[in-house]
């Protein structure tokens, strides 16, 4: 077919990277959200490539991005039927009546992408076209290209309540058309990808790995997968999303956690609560779409009574709450370290008594501005009497933290904070994508 040589060959000739073999790992600059919290990763889309941002959805099944202004050379759409289709849990084939483009043909495979942040989806059509990441470690402007990259279109009511400039969702869970899911299997690598958030005070961006378990090298040379602890990955086999799909487990990312101690102090938790019921409530699930851990209420509340207690006995004394934080202290009355203020260290300990996500003042408090001056209030919220999942880490306690999905053994690595090691997630060193 020669008509397909023509664009294969403006590639080649307006960008100056390579496309890479098998094996190679993959890095994406992570940005934080000042006004929503939310965090935006970086790739490349599209012929010729185009840089462009995405909410980053841990928990995400499939990715999408706005298709109204969509311009690519080598965009095709998946006909009904076929069995990439089919594997896409597709509930509709849909027709289009404007004109034809991205996004809109006819007998086309249509997908509900969905917008977590506001719980909401549309009908759209599937997509396959080149999405490119940055080698890790490479020459400058040096990219892998995944050639036929599944996702699905939306319209642009679908990007309410995401950052500006977001002009869709990567997903990142666990099924077999997440971004990372795609990249290694087109890489043939093991799907191990690796996080390191961003915190508000970052200068620079945080890194997203695919396709390695390691290194993770951040200045000054420190190799953060030397510092991870494992915890196995749980599987919830009811999945939430906002249409449902039949007898599809959850894409989200869940883990043992079994208790919480406040200063070694036990925090009193109905255990019930910490496992995943049939119905697939319960359970402790990762979410960089929450800003704060939520707690269900009745751990939420024995949860703040321990750490009042506790930052009592460090003499701390409590001031007014700032919504919609309960328990918050005088930034005046309160010691700093080089791991945030010196309150009480909180540990989430999983599967082992000695396996447990260490959490330092750094992640657990949260410093407002205030009427009467600056407090630090603790950063983890009520989230009702019967929630989903009973324990929702959030971003601000997975900040300066890596994190390592482990999609081959099955495990969550985790670092704690990195501070520790004299480092701090916007401290990996990029060699820059091409300038497109
Ligand atoms: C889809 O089919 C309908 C009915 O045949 C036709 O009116 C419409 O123009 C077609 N749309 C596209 C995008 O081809
Ligand atoms: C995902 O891919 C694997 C390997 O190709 C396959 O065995 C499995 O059935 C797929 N899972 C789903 C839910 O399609
Ligand atoms: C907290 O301290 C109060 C007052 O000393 C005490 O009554 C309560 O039992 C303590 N709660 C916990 C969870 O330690
Ligand atoms: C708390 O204050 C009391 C009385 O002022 C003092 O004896 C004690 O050492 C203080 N404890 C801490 C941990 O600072
Ligand atoms: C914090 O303490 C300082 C010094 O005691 C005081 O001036 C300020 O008003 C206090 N701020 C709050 C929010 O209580
Ligand atoms: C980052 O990497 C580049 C290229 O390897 C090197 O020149 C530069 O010194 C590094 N910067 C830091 C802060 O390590």
């Amino acid at each position: 077919m020669p008509s397909l040589h023509f664009p294969l060959f403006i590639i080649f000739f307006i960008s100056t990277y390579k496309i890479t073999n098998a094996s190679t790992s993959f890095v994406s600059p992570i940005t934080r959200d000042q006004s929503t919290s939310l965090y935006t990763i970086s790739i490349y889309t599209k012929t010729p490539l185009e840089s462009t941002d995405l909410l980053l959805d841990l928990g995400g099944k499939l990715s999408w991005i706005d298709c109204n202004s969509y311009t690519s050379t080598s965009h095709h759409y998946i006909p009904c039927g076929t069995s990439l289709c089919e594997s896409l849990a597709s509930l509709a084939c849909s027709n289009c009546f404007r004109q034809t483009g991205p996004g809109c043909n006819n007998n086309s495979c249509g997908l509900f992408p969905e917008n977590p942040v506001i719980r909401n989806s549309v009908l759209a059509q599937a997509l396959v076209d080149s999405v490119a990441l940055v080698v890790n470690g490479g020459e400058f402007g040096e990219l892998g290209i995944v050639p036929s990259f599944v996702f699905s279109c939306s319209d642009d009511s679908l990007l309410r309540g995401l950052p500006d400039g977001v002009s869709g969702l990567a997903g990142f869970g666990r099924g077999n058309y997440s971004l990372p899911a795609q990249v290694s299997s087109v890489y043939a690598s093991p799907n191990i990808f690796a996080l390191c958030l961003p915190s508000p005070s970052a200068t620079s961006s945080g890194a997203a790995f695919f396709n390695t378990g390691g290194p993770y090298y951040f200045s000054p040379g420190t190799d953060l997968s030397s510092h991870l602890t494992y915890t196995p990955l749980i599987l919830n086999p009811i999945g939430f999303t906002v249409i449902t799909y039949y007898k599809h487990p959850s894409d989200e990312y869940f883990i043992g956690l079994t208790s919480i101690h406040i200063n070694g102090k036990p925090v009193d938790i109905n255990q019930a609560l910490l496992t995943i019921d049939s119905d697939g409530y319960g359970g402790t699930r990762l979410s960089t779409v929450t800003p704060y851990t939520t707690l269900q209420t009745s751990i939420y509340l024995a949860f703040i009574e321990t750490f009042v207690n506790e930052s009592a006995a460090l003499n701390l004394t409590m001031t007014d709450p700032v919504d919609p934080f309960e328990v918050c202290y005088n930034v005046s009355d309160v010691y700093s370290t080089r791991l945030g203020p010196a309150f009480p260290v909180i540990d989430l300990v999983m599967h082992s008594k000695d396996v447990f996500w260490r959490i330092f003042g750094v992640n657990s408090m949260v410093k407002i501005a205030g009427e009467d001056g600056d407090v630090w209030c603790l950063g983890f919220v009520d989230g009702g009497e019967k929630p989903r999942s009973s324990v929702v880490i959030g971003g601000r306690q997975m900040e300066d933290n890596l994190l390592q999905f482990d999609l081959v053994s099955m495990r969550l690595g985790f670092s704690s904070s990195v501070l520790v090691h004299d480092t701090n997630c916007a401290s990996f060193n990029f060699t820059e994508g091409p300038d497109l």
